[in-house]
């Protein structure tokens, strides 16, 4: 599995062409990346170990909270990357993680996302608004050079902005608690500039899919469409199929990203990284179902309360201008690429699939939907099969 995406990365980075100034900012440096076993932090951590090379370091702490597996399936084994199971709530694990001396950190951990928060809010505030607190104190102690932060596009914007999304649009009327910790963070990586002169970025993401991000209650929606699909069952959709998101591959994402901790243009700054092309879900569930063969179709659910934005398209030529991010992988062959690794690591996907019984609307819907049909190689209830 791990060779799949190490080949992938390798092959963007070569088709990326960084220029010179972009590989020396990274050369023999140590860097953390906080939530580096997740969907895009596992992306990034392969491209980063390429670029510090042999005599550099990657230090990886992750609380492995995001999917059901206890061990880090989705951690490269590289030699030049140190993995820390650890919480970024927890002093004792961040003197851990800043002991190796990091000069570089990547923020991307998170208490992930809209409905999960809304399930144990206090949790997400801990996360994504303490834990981030203590991270930039500890990188102003460590005088780290760069602190890039993975904040979110939908966090800022709240729920009917103009389209294309400019960076300078902000909403006080947000409809999660996710939305308003990750809003949050960014000001506080604004404080953490203006006032001690740390070097923060703020990269606001967009609808992140790719190798990488298994299915869950509380994932996105492109790993669980392919789920259900390659379980047969018919994808549902809430609300009527006509709302768009902007959806990013991930390593567009982590291009983003390596830009945005080498070039000086970044610092102090926020902008969007996303791939300026909106789709419908409809469409993505027929073309789901069209890739992957399943002939079940699509049902449609209640929109989710909290979900309300129609349409979600961002405009990224201040990323364009500030940094050069140009994104580089077409929707279509993203998704085969996704689709394939979703199937070929299927035994693995089935085990950190996080679908419990409980209280999120995924797993309502997933019954509901499922609950007069049987997986037709057991002959199990589907509902059970989904579990
Ligand atoms: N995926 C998207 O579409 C998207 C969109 C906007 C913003 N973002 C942001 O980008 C970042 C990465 O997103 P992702 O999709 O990779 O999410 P993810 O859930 O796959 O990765 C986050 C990682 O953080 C870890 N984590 C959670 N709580 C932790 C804690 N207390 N201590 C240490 N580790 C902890 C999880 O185990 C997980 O591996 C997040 O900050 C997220 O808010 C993502």
């Amino acid at each position: 599995m791990e060779d799949f995406r190490i080949q992938l990365v390798e092959s963007y980075l070569s088709d990326l062409a960084l220029d010179a100034s972009v590989l020396e900012a990274y050369e023999d440096r140590i860097i953390l990346v906080t939530g580096g076993a997740g969907a895009i932090g596992s992306n990034l951590t392969i491209a980063l170990s390429r670029l510090v090379g042999p005599h550099g370091r990657i230090v990886v702490l992750d609380n492995l909270s995001a999917t059901k597996l206890t061990e880090p399936w989705n951690v490269a084994p590289l030699p030049n990357l140190m993995f820390v199971k650890g919480d970024v709530r927890n002093d004792r694990d961040l003197k851990r993680v800043f002991g190796e001396s990091p000069t570089m950190v990547f923020h991307l951990a998170a208490f992930f996302a809209n409905q999960n928060s809304l399930d144990y809010p206090e949790e997400s505030a801990e996360v994504d608004v303490l834990g981030l607190m203590k991270l930039l104190e500890y990188s102003r102690l460590a005088s780290v050079e760069r602190f890039v932060y993975a904040s979110s596009g939908c966090a800022i914007c709240g729920s009917y902005p103009e389209m294309p999304l400019r960076e300078d649009f902000i909403s006080m009327h947000l409809t999660t608690p996710y939305q308003i910790n990750k809003m949050t963070g960014e000001m506080y990586c604004n404080l953490y500039h203006y006032m001690y002169g740390l070097q923060t970025v703020n990269c606001r993401f967009f609808n992140s899919y790719g190798p990488g991000e298994a299915p869950g209650q509380y994932r996105n929606v492109i790993p669980n469409f392919v789920y259900w699909a390659m379980k047969g069952l018919p994808l549902p959709i809430t609300g009527n199929g006509e709302e768009t998101r902007d959806f990013t591959n991930v390593l567009d994402l982590v291009q983003g990203l390596l830009k945005a901790g080498a070039y000086e243009s970044a610092v102090g700054q926020n902008f969007n990284l996303a791939s300026g092309r909106e789709i419908p879900i409809i469409e993505l569930a027929e073309l789901i179902n069209r890739v992957v063969g399943n002939d079940a179709g699509v049902v449609f659910k209640e929109r989710r309360k909290w979900d309300t934005k129609p349409r979600l398209l961002a405009a990224i030529d201040k990323a364009q201008a500030l940094i050069g991010y140009t994104p580089l992988i077409d929707f279509e062959s993203g998704l085969l690429k996704n689709v394939e690794w979703l199937r070929t690591n299927w035994d693995l996907i089935q085990r950190a699939a996080d679908f419990p019984p409980g209280i999120s609307s995924a797993v309502r819907d997933a019954d509901e939907v499922c609950a007069d049909q049987r997986d037709p190689a057991t002959d199990e209830p589907l509902s059970e099969v989904l579990r």
